[in-house]
Parts: C-alpha cells; sequence; structure tokens
C-alpha cells in the first residue's frame, strides 16, 4: 500500500523552475479590444496541490478571476455582434490570407507563453509537466495545421464549377458570433481547437474559459488584444449561471462551441429563442468501454487499457470507463492490470515520471468513494492494493470487479481513476451494453482473430463515433474526425471539419451566356469583388 502521508510536498521541495508568482490576482478582462479592470467579487483560484507544513496540509490559493456579472457578459457579446457588423465588419470581410496573418501573428506570442502556461496547467488542475506541455504544444500545432487546412479550402474554392449550363462559385464564409467554452481537462487544447477555426473563418468570438484551468488564459489576453481587430475575441469570467445564458437569451449567438456535460448543454441551447439560427457543436459525456477478447495480447491490452483509463487520472472524455473482460483470460488481465496500477507513480504534476496526482475539482475523492462504496455494497471488490485510498484532493486508481447494472458505476461517467471490470462470456452481452447505453463515443476491441473482429466492427460501426483495435480510445491525431452519437457529441471536429462547423457555404452563380460571362470575366480581371475572386493563397 503506497504511503500518503508525504504525497504532497513541502514549500522548499517545489522545484523553482514551476513557481508561480506571488501575485496571480487578476483583475483584467478583454472587451472590444480594451483590456478592463475588475473591481468586483473575486473567485479564488484554488490549486489541487496541498503543501506540507509539519504535520499540517494547506490547499494552495494560487490566485484569482474576476467574477463577472451578466452585465459585463452583454458587453462582451454586444462587441462581438458589432465587429461582425452582420457580416460587414473588418474582420468577416478580411481577406482569408489577412485573417491567417492575425492568427499567425497571435501563434508567435503565445509561444513567447508556453513556460507560463505549463506551469499554470499544472498547478491549476494538477496535469502532469509532460502532459501539459503536449498540450501546449499540440495546441500550437493544431493552430498550423488549422492555416494549412485553410489554405487548402481556399485554394480549392478559388476555382468555378460549371454544371448543367449554371457556373458558380462557391466559398466558405463565417456564421456570425460564435459562444466558445471549453473543459477543465483540457483547458487549453480543447478550448482552442474550437475558437481558432471560429476566428480564423471570420467568425468573432466571446470566450468563457473552463471551470478550472482559468488563469492560465491571462498570459494570452495581451496577445490576443493585439493581434485582433477589438471586438474579435472578447473573454469574461464569472460563474456560467450569471453570464452564459443571458448571451444565449438574447438569441444573438449564431454558434455555440462547448465541451462539457450533455445536460448544461441542453438547458444552454434551450435559452436560445430561434433554436433554428443556433449551430451547436458539442464534445459531451461518454462511457467509452474496452472489450477484452480471449485471444488479446494481454500485455498490449494492459497497457493500453491502463493508458486509456488512468491517464490524467482518468479525466479524459475519451477514457475507457469501463472494461469487458472475457470469461477466458478475465483472471489473467485482472492481476496483470492491477500490477501495472501498483508501478504508477503518484506525486505532484512536476515531478519525474509522475502518472497520478491531485484531482481539481472540489468534493471530488467523496464521489469518487462513493461510487467504490455503491460498488461494493452491490457485490464487487477493490482488487488492487490500497486502491480508492484518498488524501485529501489524491485517490488512489481503485480497481473494481465484479461490476453489475445494480451500481452507478455500471452507466456513470467516473471521470476520475476509478476502473470496473466486468466478465462476459458472450459477445452479446457487450453489444446488448453498447447498444443500450445513453453515449456513443467510442470503444477498443482487443484481440487477434480478424473474423471475430471484423464481426464486432459491423455490430458497433452504428453505435459509436470511432472504434480502436488493440489501441486505447483517444481523439489524436487532430486530423480523424473526433464525435459521437446519442448524449455524446453534436457535430463532427477535425482539422479540416472544423472549419466546416464555424462556417457556411455562399454561392454565386450564374447562366452561362456570353453576357454573364463578361460580367464575371470584369469582376475577376478587375478584382471588383472580395468573394467572386480566383486568387488564392500558396
Ligand atoms: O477530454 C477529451 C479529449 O478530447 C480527449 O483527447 O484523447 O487526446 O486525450 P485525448
Amino acid at each position: 500500500m503506497t504511503d500518503l502521508s508525504t504525497l504532497f510536498p513541502e514549500e522548499q521541495a517545489i522545484p523553482a523552475s514551476v513557481k508561480l508568482p506571488a501575485n496571480n490576482e487578476q483583475r483584467e478582462y478583454l472587451i472590444d479590444g480594451k483590456m478592463l479592470t475588475w473591481q468586483g467579487d473575486m473567485n479564488p483560484v484554488v490549486s489541487p496541490v496541498f503543501v506540507r507544513d509539519g504535520k499540517e496540509l494547506k490547499q494552495k490559493t494560487i490566485g484569482s478571476t474576476p467574477l463577472l456579472t451578466s452585465k459585463e457578459a452583454m458587453s462582451a457579446l454586444d462587441a462581438a455582434v458589432k465587429a461582425y457588423d452582420q457580416g460587414h465588419g473588418v474582420w468577416p470581410v478580411m481577406t482569408v490570407a489577412e485573417r491567417i496573418r492575425h492568427v499567425e501573428i497571435f501563434l508567435g506570442k503565445m509561444k513567447e507563453k508556453r513556460q507560463e502556461v505549463v506551469n499554470l496547467l499544472m498547478w491549476e488542475i494538477g496535469k502532469t509537466q509532460k502532459d501539459s506541455e503536449k498540450e501546449f504544444d499540440r495546441t500550437c500545432d493544431y493552430i498550423v495545421d488549422t492555416i494549412n487546412a485553410l489554405k487548402e479550402l481556399d485554394r480549392r474554392s478559388s476555382n468555378f464549377v460549371q454544371e448543367q449550363g449554371i457556373m458558380g462559385q462557391i466559398r466558405r464564409v463565417p456564421l456570425g458570433v460564435a459562444l466558445c467554452m471549453g473543459p477543465y481537462n483540457y483547458p487549453l487544447n480543447e478550448t482552442f481547437s474550437t475558437l481558432f477555426p471560429a476566428l480564423i473563418m471570420g467568425n468573432t468570438v466571446v470566450f468563457k474559459p473552463a471551470k478550472y484551468g482559468v488563469l492560465l488564459i491571462r498570459p494570452l489576453l495581451e496577445a490576443f488584444r493585439t493581434s485582433f481587430p477589438p471586438g474579435v475575441i472578447n473573454v469574461i469570467y464569472g460563474r456560467g449561471r450569471d453570464t452564459v445564458g443571458v448571451l444565449m437569451e438574447t438569441g444573438k449567438i449564431d454558434v455555440f462551441a462547448f465541451i462539457g456535460t450533455n445536460k448544461g448543454a441542453n438547458e444552454l441551447k434551450k435559452a436560445h429563442p430561434k433554436s433554428h439560427r443556433l449551430r451547436a457543436i458539442l464534445g459531451l459525456d461518454a462511457k467509452n468501454l474496452a472489450i477484452i477478447l480471449p485471444d488479446a495480447d494481454l500485455d498490449n491490452a494492459v497497457n493500453e487499457c491502463i493508458l486509456g483509463s488512468l491517464s490524467f487520472n482518468g479525466q479524459r472524455c475519451t477514457a475507457i470507463k469501463i472494461i469487458f473482460a472475457h470469461k477466458s483470460i478475465q483472471e489473467q488481465f485482472i492481476k496483470k492490470f492491477c500490477e501495472a496500477v501498483a508501478k504508477l507513480k503518484p506525486g505532484m504534476p512536476w515531478d519525474a515520471g509522475v502518472a497520478l496526482t491531485p484531482l481539481p475539482e472540489p468534493g471530488k475523492t467523496e464521489y469518487l468513494k462513493g461510487l467504490v462504496d455503491d460498488a461494493v455494497q452491490h457485490g464487487a471488490k477493490v482488487m488492487n492494493e490500497g486502491g480508492g485510498q484518498i488524501m485529501n484532493t489524491f485517490f488512489s486508481p481503485a480497481v473494481l470487479y465484479p461490476v453489475n447494472d445494480k451500481m452507478r458505476i455500471y452507466f456513470e461517467e467516473q471521470f476520475g481513476p476509478v476502473v470496473p471490470i466486468r466478465s462476459y462470456e458472450n459477445e452479446e452481452e457487450v453489444i446488448e451494453y453498447v447498444i443500450n447505453s445513453n453515449f456513443g463515443q467510442q470503444l477498443s476491441i482487443f484481440g487477434k482473430d480478424s473474423k471475430d473482429i471484423a464481426h464486432l466492427i459491423d455490430a458497433f460501426a452504428n453505435q459509436v463515433g470511432r472504434i480502436n483495435i488493440n489501441t486505447q480510445c483517444q481523439r489524436g491525431p487532430d486530423t480523424f474526425p473526433f464525435n459521437g452519437r446519442k448524449d455524446s457529441a453534436e457535430g463532427t471536429l477535425s482539422v479540416t471539419d472544423a472549419l466546416r462547423v464555424f462556417s457556411i457555404r455562399s454561392l454565386v452563380a450564374t447562366k452561362i451566356t456570353d453576357e454573364n460571362k463578361k460580367i464575371i470575366g470584369n469582376i475577376i480581371r478587375n478584382r471588383e469583388s472580395a468573394f467572386l475572386s480566383t486568387d488564392y493563397i500558396f
């Protein structure tokens, strides 16, 4: 059993390179190109990290952020509406090449803030240094890939098409004002993977950072302010119920990009008075499962299921959240799985080789304990030594077996380090589970027999968005479509899909007559229109 009494560090043991500046009180917020200073109530930012002082553990308060009200949220919306100006604003009519230039300027400035953002990721959400760095770099790469995808799209749209005596040019144009909200587990990456496609397609944006992982946007505020025209990007802070609901009620939000719970998404969508005018792109709940077939390579299955279920302590929407192991190998699988769990190093995000870290959500360890207690009450056992041990915000992974449909963990998305395992005899049992689930994001199949795997692929292809073979569930590569069925998502994201989601096609068409050809030819030759043009970016 791990001794958790020394899990949290003493102040002097924290490396200087990861220490945060003393004053992290953020009063600034960005509206209409102006950095404003908030004088009202503040929200303390509490780290999941505690510091040991003798026998006492003290939770670190690392700063505070503005608790804006509906009034400031409305000003942000007004600024975005003004900047869009019914599609006639500077930003929506700007050429694609110019918009790309603004985004490149931002990216250059963002890269200078890597260390600050990475440190805040570690302190605010407890993500390991390696994963925090990966999140930052992956986000920068995503922006570069988005630029390249847009150049490609622009090249393809510069053509004219001729069909049935009609000629036309089809281009993608912005939708209007976008509201972008991300999740706390990827507060930079998942937010920016909607924010930047929205911006680069010519929409104006109101951006509200996630519940946790809020301060880490602060180092980028000035870059936002100086890289984009006023009102194109507005950043607000505060409680969702005070700030976001009122924005939706105005009916002035055209695109709603949200990563969170389906319940939250539903409520916000319903607040919009004209639902047909609202385009929504949602990444929601999931209960991805792994199926371990009798002939699976157990070492690989264990490695992938460990990554799948416990990377970032299981706080990924794509995490494997339940495992079905065939009866013939269940015992061996669980033994190997528990041995692998025991090797995962608990510690602070900056510790070398650390895999398990404290959890940022208040009350999360109690919630997870509730799930484990409920499962135990209904007949499951904690299979790994020390599983479910708690030290303040830290929860040791608990492997539960056997789980059944009486238990909350069987259906509920734990979003944390609890791994429920069930054995099965007949594949139909697994298929039933997937069909009856409210979620439909991904699953993983581990096995060798191609016929067997093919049978399962066909059984699941119309149930989930992605089937992984001998590989954990995951979003990447970012060029692959990322979506889900049922309550798991609305719309599809990928580098190219995101450009489509935040835009609509608009076309100019005419009958092919000499007169019309002359008009179109003049417009193009004399560069009389920004839209109708054969120019493209190299
Ligand atoms: O939380 C959900 C993320 O989109 C998962 O992304 O599979 O790359 O960790 P990931």
